[in-house]
This record gives structure tokens, C-alpha cells and sequence, in this order.
């Protein structure tokens, strides 16, 4: 399953995807965020954060290492509840609908543990008929196969490197033909060839199926190759969002012509802790 020419596509329309960005309003939005904020005792881990996803985008939710990541994509599925803020999904609050939004998301993360002593397709096949997956045998092999990791069917999961337990989550992520994926380092631990593989999953998944993908990653090569639009958080707050151009700009407050995300990523690095975002 092959796609770069979709990979090239869809570098060449961040910039118009800008334009549509500033006139498409969010009416449209799958995803709608708004004035999120989460406190551990006092401190503020996400601070005011509103942002929307629109239907088959790819969005890209970035920052630096504590910025509020994973704590904003625990809210949006409820896994942890907001101090303050709202969010909306498919057009229904999170908080009163949780249970029908969560049918069509799915959620995947390196983190996520699998019961150890089950083996692979043992545990897929748990969330098969939690998902109420038809014929789901054959829906296991063809998602082993898709992540190469067939020969892993029979395998206890306490005995899968973390490349291989992450594969797994992503065929859990994948069993039940999501609308929105909200994916937390999906390819942290994959080999730089594995993860061209999601990518072109991924990619191949949002052109077939218009399937609407938030995602974070601390790869920036990818994220500029696979995002129309980024959110870049940082110290759980919003610092910019458009397209990975626009984000370039913003935070560096240069004109450039090319994404350089690295460059964001160590220039906030550089600023002192008091310095204004
Ligand atoms: N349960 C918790 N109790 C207290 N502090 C927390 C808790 N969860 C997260 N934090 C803090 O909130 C901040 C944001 O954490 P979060 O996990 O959202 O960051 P992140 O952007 O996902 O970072 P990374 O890129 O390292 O995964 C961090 O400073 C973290 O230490
Ligand atoms: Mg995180």
C-alpha cells in the first residue's frame, strides 16, 4: 500500500490550504474546542485552548514536551475531565453524548497497555466484539497484514517490542473504521521505514474514507508532510495555528517560504522560561 504521490499532493496544497483555512469558518467543524482548561492542584498543564477540526483533515497538535498534548486529547475523550471549556464533537457536547461520539472514535497511543497474557489476536479480538465488528476474524488478519505483523498473531503481547505493541494499537485504532482518530505519537516508536508505512495509511485511510485525523508527533518531517494545519501549544496555551508555513512564521516572525518546524521547536527552546509566547 503505497501512496507518495499522495504525500507530494499534499505538501503542494499547504498554501491553499491557508486561504481556506481564514474562509472556511466552523460551520464545518467535526472538531470544536473551545476555552479549554485543566488544573492539576495549581498548576495550569492547558490554559484557555480552543481550536476546530474540520471533516477529513489532518491536524497536526504540537508543541514541546509537557506543553498540554495529551492532556487536551484526554479531555476531548473524556478521559479526563476539564477544569473549564467545552468540547464539541460531530456537533454534539462531549459531556452529555460521550458514549454515541465515542462509537465513531477511536484512540490510539504507546502508552495504552494490553492485557499481557492475552496474545495478539486475542486482544484484537476483544475490541472486535466490543466494536461489534463483522466476521471479525478476517477483519484481524487484514489489519495483522496491514501492519505487517501477522506472524505476531499468536504471540503473548508482554512479549512484543514496543514497535510491535505499537502496531497493535494502531490495528485496535483502526477495527472499528473510525470518522475521527485522535492519535497521541503514533509513530513514536517505529522504525524510520514503519513509519512511512502509517503514514501512507494514514493518508491512503483520510483520502478513501475521508477519515479526520488529530495527531501529535515530536517528528517534525512528517508533521510538515502529512498536516494541512497545526496547533502548536505551548506551555498550555495555543501559540499558533494555521498551516505549517503560517505556524514557521508566526513563531519565528520571519518570512519564510518553506516549513521549518524543527527550527519553531528549538527556538522556543532557547527563549527563557519568562519570556511572553
Ligand atoms: N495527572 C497529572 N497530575 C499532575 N500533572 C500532570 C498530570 N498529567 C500531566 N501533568 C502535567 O501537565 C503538563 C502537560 O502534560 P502533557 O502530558 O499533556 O504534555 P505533552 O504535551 O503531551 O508532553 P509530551 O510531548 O512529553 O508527551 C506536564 O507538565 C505534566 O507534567
Ligand atoms: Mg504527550
Amino acid at each position: 500500500m503505497r501512496v507518495p504521490a499522495l504525500v507530494g499532493a499534499l505538501s503542494r496544497t499547504r498554501t491553499s490550504a491557508s486561504l481556506t483555512d481564514h474562509l472556511c469558518m466552523r460551520d464545518s467543524a467535526l472538531v470544536e474546542v473551545q476555552h479549554l482548561t485543566k488544573l492539576f492542584g495549581n498548576f495550569k498543564a492547558v490554559d484557555d485552548v480552543s481550536f476546530f477540526v474540520r471533516a477529513s483533515e489532518i491536524v497536526g497538535l504540537l508543541g514541546p514536551s509537557g506543553a498540554g498534548k495529551t492532556t487536551t486529547i484526554h479531555m476531548m475523550l473524556g478521559l479526563i475531565s476539564p477544569t473549564a471549556g467545552s468540547v464539541r464533537i460531530f456537533g454534539k457536547r462531549l459531556e452529555e453524548n460521550r458514549e454515541q461520539i465515542l462509537q465513531k472514535v477511536s484512540f490510539t497511543a504507546p502508552y495504552v497497555l494490553f492485557p499481557t497474557r492475552l496474545t495478539v489476536f486475542e486482544n484484537l479480538l476483544v475490541f472486535a466484539r466490543l466494536y461489534r465488528v463483522n466476521h471479525p476474524s478476517s477483519k484481524i488478519r487484514e489489519l495483522l497484514r496491514m501492519f505487517a505483523i501477522e506472524h505476531l498473531k499468536n504471540k503473548p503481547v508482554s512479549r512484543l517490542s514496543s514497535g510491535e505493541n505499537t502496531r497493535v494499537g494502531l490495528c485496535k485504532a483502526f477495527m472499528s473504521d473510525p470518522k475521527l482518530l485522535l492519535m497521541d505519537e503514533p509513530t513514536a516508536y517505529l522504525d524510520p521505514q514503519l513509519a512511512l508505512h502509517v503514514k501512507e495509511i494514514l493518508l491512503n485511510m483520510q483520502y478513501r474514507s475521508g477519515t479526520t485525523i488529530l495527531y501529535t508527533s515530536h517528528n517534525m518531517a512528517e508533521v510538515e508532510e502529512m498536516c494541512s494545519r497545526i496547533i502548536f501549544l505551548n506551555r498550555g496555551r495555543v501559540l499558533a495555528t494555521g498551516t505549517p508555513i503560517e505556524v514557521t512564521q508566526t513563531i519565528l516572525k520571519e518570512n519564510r517560504t518553506e516549513p521549518a518546524l524543527r527550527e519553531v521547536f528549538l527556538h522556543l527552546a532557547r527563549r527563557q522560561p519568562n519570556e511572553v509566547a
